[in-house]
């Protein structure tokens, strides 16, 4: 079975979860803390490192408890080490690494960015049929989440390598800038979503941004368009410069026109720089995660451009997109599959990913060069 627990704190979840080593997952908790920061708009640090301090022990015991397993049972414990919010981080670190340390077992020390991208590997409790990672392989791997719009060419678990990200925004960043812009509450990327699906995506055009790496993508040139079309083009310059209208002027049609044809716009960018990338590096499958590919419109998109292409789609179920702690178990089953024995506990946590700036995912793993 040789499970491992896995530890999530990098942003406003605190979650753990148990995985075999088949990519079962056996239990997968998500203590979500959206009704902490909603008031602020935003996630606050402060708050979210402590309430990850008050969840993660509760949290750990009914993963273990659900999964119908002891501690003495666990073979590794795995935590989301980078990137994030360092004060969440640190957490969730601490407690694995405390595990670990009192338990004797290897320790695995995971990018977020890598847990995310093979996160559609991971299986139900009972599945056993399940095609293995490796026939999908070469392949592509796309993370569209809140902090990251990363493309990489994939040639095993460990050997990424980055040939596209996002110059300004990431998609889950601009999707939520947008729902604020329309007067939506946090999280704004499922609220952006709803609203969408009773507007007319063709309302208002946005151009593809064409970029000097054709594989990197640009978000901000649409939250600009998008804002001036809400609120009118400034009059004005610098600090004086005010806006005509507000959010509150626009018809509850319109607003909703508009969320679906930017939803729409920053969909056709993802399914563009994928095509792009496929182009250029012909494969036979195509990895997938983060929080955004849990939208209906853009998981619709994805399979239709697959089964077109004749490539293997391979996407997490939606509760896997968004971020969990069974996706971090998985990519140290991932490791360990290779043969990898984890990582010293003297690992720092880190803020930023080193996967998604062009790093090798894992000491000693192949180098992931960023190739332009
Ligand atoms: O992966 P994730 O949970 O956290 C990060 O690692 O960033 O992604 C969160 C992002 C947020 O920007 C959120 O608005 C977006 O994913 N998101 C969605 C949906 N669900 C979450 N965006 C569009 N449609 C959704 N249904
Ligand atoms: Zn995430």
């Amino acid at each position: 079975m040789g499970c491992i627990l896995g530890i999530e704190s990098s942003c406003d979840e605190t979650a753990a979860a148990v995985v075999d080593d088949a990519l079962r997952v056996r239990a997968s908790v998500v203590a979500s803390q959206h009704e902490l920061h909603g008031e602020y708009g935003g996630v606050v640090p402060e708050i979210a490192s402590r309430a990850h301090l008050e969840r993660i022990v509760p949290v750990v015991e009914r993963a273990l408890s659900e999964a119908g397993i002891a501690l003495s049972e666990i073979d590794a414990i795995a935590a989301g080490v980078r990137p994030g919010l360092i004060g969440s981080l640190l957490v969730g670190t601490s407690a694995a690494k405390g595990l670990a340390w009192a338990r004797g077992t290897p320790f695995y020390a995971i990018d977020h960015v890598a847990a995310h991208l093979f996160a559609g590997l991971l299986r139900g409790r009972d599945d056993d049929s399940g095609a293995a990672a490796e026939e999908s392989l070469p392949a592509l791997g796309l993370v569209v989440s809140g902090g990251h719009t990363s493309l990489f060419r994939i040639a095993s678990a460990i050997d990424c390598t980055l040939v596209g990200r996002t110059i300004d925004d990431a998609v889950g960043e601009a999707l939520d800038k947008a729902a604020a812009m329309l007067g939506l509450p946090h999280p704004g990327g499922p609220n952006l979503e709803r609203l969408a699906e009773t507007g007319d995506a063709q309302a208002l055009r946005f151009p593809l941004p064409q970029l000097a790496n054709p594989l990197d993508f640009s978000l901000s040139g649409l939250k600009t368009k998008l804002l001036y079309e809400i609120r009118g083009v400034p009059q004005g310059r610098g600090a004086s410069s005010s806006f005509a209208r507000s959010v509150d002027d626009l018809a509850p049609s319109r607003r909703a026109d508009l969320a679906a044809s930017f939803q729409r716009a920053a969909i056709a960018q993802v399914v563009d720089r994928l095509a792009r990338a496929a182009d250029a590096h012909p494969v036979r499958g195509v990895f997938v995660g983060g929080g955004v590919v849990a939208n209906r419109t853009l998981r619709r998109e994805l399979s239709a451009w697959a089964m077109e292409r004749g490539v293997a789609l391979v996407v997490p179920e939606p509760r896997y997109c968004a971020d969990n702690a069974a996706m971090i178990a998985g990519y140290a089953q991932l490791r360990r599959r290779l043969g990898d024995a984890g990582d010293d506990l003297s690992v720092p946590a880190e803020a930023v990913s080193r996967l998604a700036r062009g790093e090798p995912v894992v000491r000693g793993g192949a180098a992931a060069k960023r190739v332009q």
